[in-house]
C-alpha cells in the first residue's frame, strides 16, 4: 500500500503511541557494571580518562554493590588493582588477592547481585600481558593452569560466574575442567570469546594499569577484520564448555553481535568498553553530543543488534535514572 494510503508517521505522532510500537526495550536486569577494586580504605579515586567512573577500595566497592543491587542492576565485574606484580601474576590468583577479598565482603553484605569475576593475568604481571612471557613470546599454553587457578580461587571466594579475558586458547576447557574438579560444577563461564585487539580499551588500561611494557596484545586477541573468525571462536568455546559468549567492545561490533545472535543459541552479551564511554564522555563535556540521549542510543542499538546482556559503565546511573 503505497502513500498516501500508507503513513509511517501515524504510529510516531507521540510517546506513548511511539512506546507501543517499540521493538527494543533496555532492562537493567540484563545489565552487569564493572569496578576497579583497589587496596586500601576509604579510596574513591576518579579515573582521569573515564570520568564518573572510580576506582574504590573494597569497603567503597561494598558500597556501591548495595547501590547496584538497589538499583536492580543484574550484576558487578571485578577488575582487581593489586598491591604488587610479578612476573606470573600471582596477585590474580592468590586466596587474599583484592579480587578475592572484594567477592568476600560483596558476598557478605548483598545477596543478590550476580558477581562475576574477570579472569585475567594482565592487571597483575608486571610486564602486563595476559600470560606467562619467555623470550618476550605470550606462551598459550602454560597460562592455562594460572587461568584456570584464577577462575577458582574466584569462585571460590563467591564470583557467581567466571569470565576469561584472555584470549588464551584452550583456556574454557581448562577453567571448566579445575572448577568441575573442585566440585564447582555449577558456577558458568561467560567468555569474552570474541574479543577483538581494540583501540578502544585505552582508558581501562589507565584504571586498571594492565598497559603491556611491550608490545602489544595483537598476537592472542582478534584483528578487527575479521567476522568469519569470531564465530569460529565462539563455536569453539562453546564446545569447550562455555555458557555466556561475549563479542567485546560494543558498537563497532555491532554486525558481530548480530551475527553471534543469529548462528547460535547461547546468551550473547556485549561489552560496551571504556573508549566507547571516553567518547561519549568527552563529547558530552564539550556540549558536541546530547549526553543521555546519546547512552541510551548506543545502549538501544547494542540491545538491538541481539546483545541479551550489556556490561557498560552506564549500568547504575542509567538504573537509576530509568
Ligand atoms: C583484561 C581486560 C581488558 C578489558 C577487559 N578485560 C583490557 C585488555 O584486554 O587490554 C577492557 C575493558 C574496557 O576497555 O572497558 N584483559
Amino acid at each position: 500500500m503505497p502513500f498516501p494510503l500508507n503513513r509511517m508517521r501515524r504510529t510516531r505522532q507521540g510517546e506513548r503511541m511511539r512506546a507501543m510500537v517499540r521493538e527494543t526495550r533496555l532492562d537493567p536486569g540484563a545489565w552487569i557494571y564493572p569496578i576497579f577494586v583497589c587496596p586500601g580504605e576509604g579510596i574513591r579515586t576518579e579515573i582521569p580518562s573515564m570520568p564518573g567512573q572510580f576506582q574504590l577500595s573494597v569497603d567503597k566497592a561494598v558500597d556501591v554493590a548495595r547501590q547496584v543491587e538497589k538499583a536492580g542492576v543484574g550484576g558487578l565485574l571485578l577488575f582487581g588493582l593489586p598491591e604488587s606484580k610479578d612476573e606470573f601474576g600471582s596477585g590474580a590468583y592468590a586466596e587474599d588477592g583484592i579480587v578475592q577479598r572484594a567477592l568476600r565482603a560483596i558476598r557478605q553484605n548483598v545477596s543478590d547481585l550476580v558477581l562475576v569475576g574477570d579472569v585475567c593475568l594482565c592487571e597483575y604481571t608486571d610486564h602486563g600481558h595476559c600470560g606467562v612471557i619467555r623470550d618476550g613470546e605470550i606462551l598459550n599454553d602454560p597460562s592455562l593452569d594460572l587461568l584456570a587457578r584464577t577462575a577458582l580461587s574466584q569462585a571460590q571466594a563467591g564470583a557467581d560466574i567466571v569470565a576469561p579475558s584472555d584470549m588464551m586458547d584452550g583456556r574454557v576447557i581448562a577453567i571448566r575442567t579445575r572448577l568441575d574438579g573442585a566440585g564447582r560444577t555449577h558456577v558458568p563461564i561467560m567468555s569474552y570469546a570474541a574479543k577483538y585487539a581494540s583501540a578502544f580499551y585505552g582508558p581501562f588500561r589507565d584504571a586498571a594499569g594492565s598497559t603491556p611494557r611491550f608490545g602489544d596484545r595483537r598476537t592472542h586477541q582478534m584483528d578487527p577484520a575479521n567476522v568469519r573468525e569470531a564465530m569460529a571462536e565462539i563455536r569453539l568455546d562453546l564446545e569447550e564448555g562455555a555458557d555466556i559468549i561475549m563479542v567485546k567492545p560494543a558498537l563497532p561490533y555491532l554486525d558481530v553481535i548480530r551475527e553471534a545472535r543469529n548462528r547460535f543459541d547461547a546468551p550473547v552479551a556485549a561489552y560496551q568498553v571504556s573508549g566507547e564511554y571516553a567518547m561519549i564522555e568527552a563529547a558530552a563535556r564539550n556540549g558536541w553530543l546530547d549526553r543521555d540521549r546519546t547512552i541510551h542510543e548506543a545502549l538501544t542499538g547494542i540491545r538491538r543488534a541481539g546483545a541479551d546482556i550489556i556490561i557498560t559503565y552506564y549500568a547504575l546511573e542509567l538504573a537509576e535514572t530509568l
